[in-house]
This record gives C-alpha cells, structure tokens and sequence, in this order.
C-alpha cells in the first residue's frame, strides 16, 4: 500500500490507541454481546429474546482482530465464548437469515481461520447451508428477513446481502462444493443489474414476484425515501462488490465497486464527516459513523486491487474518512466502552447518533488494514 510515511505514522498510532483502549475495554465487559452503550456503558445482547440480533457476530469479530494484534489469550475466550453463544440462533429457524455471514463470519469462520477448529467449521457450514437456502430461483436473489411486522417478504432482497456472499464463497473454497459460490454470484449478478443506480448510487430495498421473479419496486428502507441514497447502504454496496472480485476475480464487480465508490467520494462532505442520507434534506445534519467506516474498509481494499492513480484516489479518499473520525468522531476516553460516536441505524427511527458495534467492528478492521494486521473476515 502506497501509505505516506505521515500516514503510516497516524495509522500506527491510531492502532495503538485502540490496542490500549480495548484492553481497558474487554476486561469490562466480561461475557456481554454488546451492541450499543448506555451512559458509556455496553448493552447485553445475550438472552434469548435477543440473541439472533443480527449484529451479534461484530463484538466477536473485534476479539478476534484484537487477538491476531496482540496474542492475548483474553480475546481468544472472550471470541470463543460469544461464538457459543450464537448456538442458540443455528437452532431457531426464525433467528437464521440473510444476515448468517455478519454473525458467522467474524465469529465462527474466523475461528476456523484462526485455530482450525472443527466446531467452528461445523457452525460456519451449517450457517452456509441456510443462507444458500434462502435463494429464489425465480428472481436470482437470496431473500431478505424473515415476515415480520406483519409484512410479506417473501420477494425482498437488500443491499446489505452483498456482505453476506463471502460466507458462500469460503463455504465453497472449504467443501470444494461450487454451489455455493453458484448462488452467491447469482445473487452478485442480481444487485448489480437491479440495485446499483446509472450514477453509482444504490437502493437498499428491492422488492421481486417471488414466483415469477419480476422486478416490482425498490424502497428506501433505512435511508430518505424512494430513490434516496442511505449512506450505509451505498458502504454495504461497495464493500460487497469488491470483495465478490476478491472471491472470484471478475471484474464486473470490481468495476461495479468503483462505480459506487465514486459516487460515494463525490458526495462526501468537505468534513469527511457522512451523513444517514446522502440525499436528506439539506437542514437534516444527522450522521452515520458506520457508514464512513465501512466505506473506508471498501476504498482501501479497491485501492489494493487497482493501480496507479485510482489506486491512490481510493486510499486517500479511506484516509479522510478515518481521520475525521479519529478527530472529530471517536470516543478516546477508556472510561466509555464505545470507539465510534454518531452512529444512525436508521433515518426513520426515534434514535439517531449513537455508539453501534459494527461502527467500531468496520474502523478497527479499517486500520488493521492500514497497517498490515487485519485478520481477513471477509
Ligand atoms: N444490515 C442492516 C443495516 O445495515 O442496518
């Protein structure tokens, strides 16, 4: 990576301020599976009304990095003991959905990666094997949600889902079984053609027949409205491309990364700062955190796979994400559990701007990258 000696020197910094930071930080929280803080203080997703939340794989994903960084056996049980836990979701067919690779794979793949551990291989398996599932023939999509809220969602699919691919592509790397990876490119063709806008943004909801497999209507989900551009959403899409032309080196997705990737620099404020919604109302000033670092995971892994120019455009547009949150957006204080501050899970929600897990998750793994000592989850 063509990192200047300056910003090698704040990446490495900035890594051993989140090395002493989490230390301070996982003695804490003892068994909890946070996902937010209250006062400071992480939450507990842990009993059984909570446990298939979908971001209870992160928590798990930072002990294993944090692991990989320093070798203290502290991480090592703290990941062990959340991946156990997540037992109780492979058994509740309701708890299992699209989002199986945010909970398996920073938790139960990583051990495979990790330790070779045949429990955890054996959890990642079964995982794969229920989100290769959820594929409809019809539409080529794997279906997101299970009902609820009284809704039918039989035909939705959503950007989000591209994080989910790599679970089917190392399913498929690990078993030598191709139909995995089938599926997963099916669904990559699909969000590529249906999802990614002509300017590079992305929807976050489609809506497909799930018989006949036609497109009906797309939805603005978590973001604005219709045709609005959720900034997670547009992170998620980024992301997920490249790291589908990482698993199998086409380059339709990588080229489909670089398309929302410069929508995603051309909108990004002079601050760095990003907001929910890159089009909310222009008095609407609320931010998502997530959403910066995400992207900032995505930009540095296209500024690996492309050369010259771009390939320092992608890294210096990463570098702005992380410094303004480094500066203006992390919580460096070890008296408060969380690393990240103003993270949004959803425009139109009574809460907005507060700690997420997987904010913290995306900017530890982003500076790892930097530096050269990112275990790979993806
Ligand atoms: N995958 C759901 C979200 O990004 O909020």
């Amino acid at each position: 990576m063509n990192l200047t000696q300056q910003d090698r020197k704040w990446a490495e910094q900035t890594v051993e301020k989140i090395r002493a930071k989490m230390h301070t930080v996982a003695e804490r929280c003892g068994d909890k599976v946070p996902y937010t803080t209250k006062d400071g203080v992480f939450d507990d997703r842990s009993g059984s009304e909570d446990i298939s939340w979908w971001t209870n794989g992160f928590w798990g994903g930072m002990m294993w990095q944090m692991y990989c960084l320093t070798k203290d056996d502290m991480y090592r049980m703290k990941a062990e003991s959340l991946e156990k836990k997540l037992d109780a979701v492979l058994t509740n067919a309701a708890g299992l959905d699209h989002d199986n690779g945010f909970k398996w794979l920073p938790t139960a793949v990583a051990s495979y990666r990790v330790t070779k551990n045949e429990s955890s291989y054996n959890r990642a398996i079964i995982a794969a094997n229920n989100l290769a599932g959820r594929f409809n023939l019809a539409g080529s999509f794997i279906r997101a949600w299970n009902d609820w809220g009284g809704v039918d969602h039989r035909g939705w699919a959503i950007i989000d889902c591209m994080m989910n691919l790599p679970l089917l592509y190392w399913a498929s790397e690990v078993t030598g079984d191709p139909r995995f990876k089938q599926i997963a490119t099916a669904h990559a063709d699909t969000a590529q053609r249906c999802f990614v806008r002509d300017d590079g943004s992305v929807n976050h909801i489609v809506e497909f027949d799930p018989f006949s497999g036609e497109m009906i209507r797309t939805y603005g989900g978590q973001g604005f409205k219709v045709g609005s551009s959720w900034t997670r959403g547009q992170s998620w899409g980024l992301y997920g491309f490249v790291l589908s032309y990482i698993h199998t080196k086409d380059e339709k997705y990588l080229n489909t990364s670089r398309r929302i990737a410069h929508y995603f620099i051309s909108n990004t404020p002079e601050s760095g700062l990003i907001p929910v919604d890159f089009r909310q109302p222009a008095e609407c000033a609320w931010e998502d955190s997530t959403a910066a670092a995400i992207a900032a995971c995505g930009l540095i892994e296209l500024s690996k796979h492309v050369e010259g120019r771009d390939s320092d455009v992608y890294l210096n547009a990463a570098l702005k994400l992380l410094k303004a949150l480094d500066e203006k957006r992390c919580n460096w204080d070890d008296g408060a559990d969380n690393l990240l501050e103003k993270c949004t899970a959803e425009y139109h929600s009574d809460e907005h701007e507060f700690a997420i897990i997987y904010g913290d998750y995306y900017f530890m793994e982003a500076l790892l990258k930097l530096t050269g000592q990112e275990l790979f989850i993806w």
